[in-house]
């Protein structure tokens, strides 16, 4: 496995898949780290593995990748070639204790509107996509207490989403036909308020 938060690794990751495909047309980048709490008192290490992942990796998969999309969009048979950031419902919505999450979910939202502007007339589609709750193992990283606390009462009364719906979402974003973008989808559990 390549860990993307190493430059060279994350640069050598999408050089391998165009040797092995013949070129990229898709970069979903999912990867992500969620650590709750409060800033005060915080942990710093934990905010340097939080934005090493949710911004540094996605910008490095990102700049090794949109050379191959717009080749891919040039002369590729589909004409049209994809990048979906995962955000998050949290790159919309500030909470207390989500601090230093938030920060990196509302950069990616910037940043995934930013390089829309700049590559879709050459037919490179950037969006964003922003789950609420899913069901994944992104909470087994919080402290205990933190999960008890901030998780916990949310899961008892909430049903969340499954990893297909997300999925499900990507899919749409990167099955439109090749004049339709979707710059954002927000795909929440109907339970989460
Ligand atoms: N679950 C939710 O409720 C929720 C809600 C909104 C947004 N999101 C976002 O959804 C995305 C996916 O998270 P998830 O919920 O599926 O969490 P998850 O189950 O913890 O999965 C996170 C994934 O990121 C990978 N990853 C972490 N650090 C990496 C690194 N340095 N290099 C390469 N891969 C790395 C992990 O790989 P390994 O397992 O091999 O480490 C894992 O496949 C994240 O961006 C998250 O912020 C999740």
């Amino acid at each position: 496995m390549r860990v993307i938060t190493d430059r060279a690794q994350a640069e050598a990751a999408v050089e391998q898949t165009v040797e092995h495909f013949g070129r990229l047309d898709t970069l979903v980048n999912n990867a992500g780290l969620m650590l709750l709490g409060p800033v005060v008192g915080a942990d710093a290490e934990e905010w340097e593995r939080m934005i090493a992942v949710n911004v540094k990796g996605l910008l490095y998969t990102t700049r090794a990748a949109v050379p191959h999309l717009l080749q891919a969009a040039g002369d590729g048979s589909r004409r049209v070639a994809d990048i979906v950031n995962i955000s998050s419902i949290a790159g919309r919505v500030a909470w207390n204790g989500y601090g230093v999450y938030n920060l990196t979910k509302f950069g990616v939202n910037g940043f995934t509107e930013s390089l829309r502007q700049e590559v879709t007339q050459r037919h490179v589609r950037v969006g964003v996509l922003e789950p609420g709750g899913v069901n994944t193992e992104l909470d087994s990283h919080n402290r205990p207490e933190i999960h008890g606390e901030m998780i916990q009462p949310f899961l008892d009364t909430t049903e969340i989403l499954a990893p297909e719906d997300i999925a499900d979402g990507v899919t749409y974003m990167v099955t439109r036909p090749r004049h339709a973008s979707i710059a954002e989808l927000w795909i929440m559990p109907t339970d989460q308020a």
